[in-house]
């Protein structure tokens, strides 16, 4: 029998216009106590979860990636909990109507299961709603560190959310509260900085996503990731070994986690790194004792993509790591493809009496929690007035001002900076000046990043030749090629090319690459002062060049918005970044750290004014 779900006729005019049914509070009393939006929703938990048969439980603790879904009618045949878009798998075409098309019609299969429950749809917004195409892309969490700045990242999180919403979206990925140690790992820039004190200072952005109630229209579930200590591991090898005192490990990594579920984060993403050789997605400790239990934590806890595949370093799940994850207090499990084996192996290891009842229960009351204060039940599809703000002029302007705080000054010989914009020959080089892929790095419209136009935005030279005036010249080569003594000042913009997780830690060198080094050659051989831009996600091994260089901006990877990047180059901004990681003087450091009595390049906290 199935159960009829209320979704009465949107009262909302702008959703009737296009046509997409919006529930609005129901007119007349729901038949059964979950569906009442009256009753506190513990009540209606219990009555639906009283409800639910062991199968629709399993798949609610189900979280698959879209393109693992054949046929959508299995949403509401296994009940799946939640669907995912993984870094690279966006709509065609990748338009905000697309994506918020695409969430409704998945929206509809699931509310067409026996009882109605509606899913919860994930992404990586992790610098904005980066996935889609023409979105704003807010500089990566480590230039947020550089600004020191709770309010703006709160007031991101605030203007992500409400692009995430504005796709029908409900859950985000983010923020990574990672605390990086080491500067090899390829995720160094998704970390707000080398201490605690960034994270969990600038977990403002939690407040901002989630905002007043989780309920309100441009509110999304965040996720403090990746549980714990992913940025402390051996050498900096990405998924790799944290081994250290339980001490350190909450002192260093602990600590932000527990400001974020102080602050109500819903949901908290397991680490694929191991503690002291126990993997994250088994460690009953760390999970059930210390977050659920020592933190209070009372949200979801969501494993990471196929990552109970890897406990045991084989590839696939087996019964064995699937109850040793589950009985370790994972909730929600991120298996993008092999979900319905997945399923049938729980069901599986729960007959066998490995897996208790009561364990699929905790697991189920904790999401069915957040879908019921996320308001799905009411309003379950995409708020389609939000959708015009994504990528609007207000968002810009905001991602604007973090990119200008963000900066920060290095090296300033001869007060080189700020330039002037009115009398002046500017030669501009380098392969990151007109590339925005190069600037927005890794996790944009696409897992690993691109470069080239991958979305839309100012690139760094397009800033400076919209603030420079008539009478000044700016002229560019990706190379340097044609520098010449006419010019006043060079402005080198170069570093790193996008990259994302493994595939960005750097085990070996962490030196300028080949085609820097041979622009760099060409400038410095002109004689003409030379200004390097670094868009990197992390230091760069650079003492040797510096002495050759008259200034040095570090712009980390400051997304879609390069006009901020010329306001502080030109000193519209007077720069006010700090360095929220220690800059090693040589490779052979590595890893660096405040207080570990190394003598860096430069100390975590540098940072030069134009003025006081
Ligand atoms: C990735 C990342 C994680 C992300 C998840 C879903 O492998 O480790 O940060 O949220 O998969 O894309």
């Amino acid at each position: 029998m199935r159960i009829k779900t209320r979704l009465v006729a949107g009262l909302l005019t702008g959703a009737l216009a296009v046509g997409h049914p919006v529930s609005a509070p129901a007119t007349t009393a729901p038949d059964l106590a979950y569906q009442d939006s009256r009753r506190p929703i513990q009540v209606r938990v219990s009555d639906l979860m009283s409800r639910m048969t062991l199968d629709e439980k399993l798949g609610q603790m189900i979280q698959a990636e879209r393109l693992g879904i054949g046929d959508p009618v299995d949403i509401a045949t296994y009940g799946v909990g939640s669907l995912l878009s993984g870094g690279s798998s966006q709509p065609t075409p990748n338009t905000p109507q697309a994506w918020a098309d695409m969430y409704d019609g998945f929206q509809r299969q699931a509310l067409a299961s026996r009882l109605g429950i509606p899913l919860i749809y994930g992404v990586d917004a992790v610098h904005g709603h980066n996935g889609v195409y023409g979105a704003t892309v807010f500089p990566h969490n480590i230039g947020l560190g550089a600004t020191r700045n709770p309010r703006l990242a709160e007031r991101i999180g605030v203007v992500t959310a409400k692009e995430v919403a504005g796709t029908g979206i409900d859950w985000n990925f983010a923020p990574c509260l990672c605390v990086v140690r080491n500067d090899r790992w390829g995720r160094t820039y998704e970390s707000f900085g080398e201490v605690p004190q960034l994270a969990s200072s600038l977990s403002t952005i939690v407040t901002g996503m989630q905002g007043r109630r989780l309920s309100d229209p441009a509110s999304v579930l965040a996720t403090a990731k990746h549980y714990v200590g992913d940025g402390g591991t051996l050498n900096g090898k990405d998924q790799g070994e944290t081994n250290i005192s339980e001490a350190e490990l909450r002192a260093i990594h602990l600590e932000p986690f527990r400001t974020a579920v102080r602050k109500g984060v819903g949901s908290v993403m397991i680490s694929y790194s191991s503690f002291n050789g126990v993997k994250l997605h088994a460690n009953s400790y760390l999970i059930n004792e210390v977050l659920k239990g020592e933190l209070g934590f009372k949200g979801i806890v969501v494993s990471d993509y196929n990552g109970i595949d890897k406990i045991d370093g084989q590839p696939g799940f087996t019964p064995a790591e699937v109850t040793a994850s589950i009985n370790a207090g994972m909730d929600m499990i991120m298996v993008p493809f092999a979900w319905k084996a997945f399923i049938d192996t729980m069901r599986t290891e729960v007959q066998a009496g490995l897996i208790a009842v009561s364990r699929i229960d905790d697991a189920n009351r904790r999401i069915l929690t957040k879908k019921f204060e996320l308001g799905l039940f009411e309003k379950p599809f995409t708020d389609r007035r939000l959708t015009a703000t994504i990528g609007s002029k207000p968002h810009r302007e905001l991602a604007r001002q973090a990119v200008r705080e963000s900066q920060v000054l290095l090296k300033n010989h001869g007060r080189v900076l700020p330039l002037d914009k009115s009398r002046n020959r500017i030669f501009v080089a380098g392969k990151n000046a007109d590339d925005i892929g190069n600037q927005a790095g890794g996790w944009t419209v696409g897992w690993q990043g691109a470069s080239g136009p991958t979305t839309i935005g100012t690139t760094i030279l397009q800033g400076i030749r919209q603030t420079v005036r008539a009478s000044t010249t700016v002229a560019y080569s990706k190379d340097g090629t044609g520098i010449d003594k006419s010019y006043d000042v060079a402005v080198a913009v170069i570093g790193e090319t996008p990259y994302a997780e493994g595939k960005g830690d750097r085990p070996l060198g962490m030196g300028l690459d080949q085609a820097d080094l041979e622009t760099l050659a060409r400038l410095e051989a002109s004689g003409v002062p030379v200004v390097v831009v670094l868009v990197s996600g992390r230091p760069l091994e650079i003492a040797e060049h510096l002495p050759k260089w008259a200034g040095l901006i570090e712009a980390w990877l400051p997304g879609t918005e390069g006009q901020g990047v010329a306001d502080v180059l030109f000193g519209d901004y007077n720069p006010t970044g700090k360095l929220p990681v220690t800059w090693m003087r040589s490779v052979a450091q590595q890893p660096i750290n405040v207080g570990d009595g190394q003598t860096p390049l430069f100390p975590f906290g540098f940072g030069l004014r134009y003025r006081p």
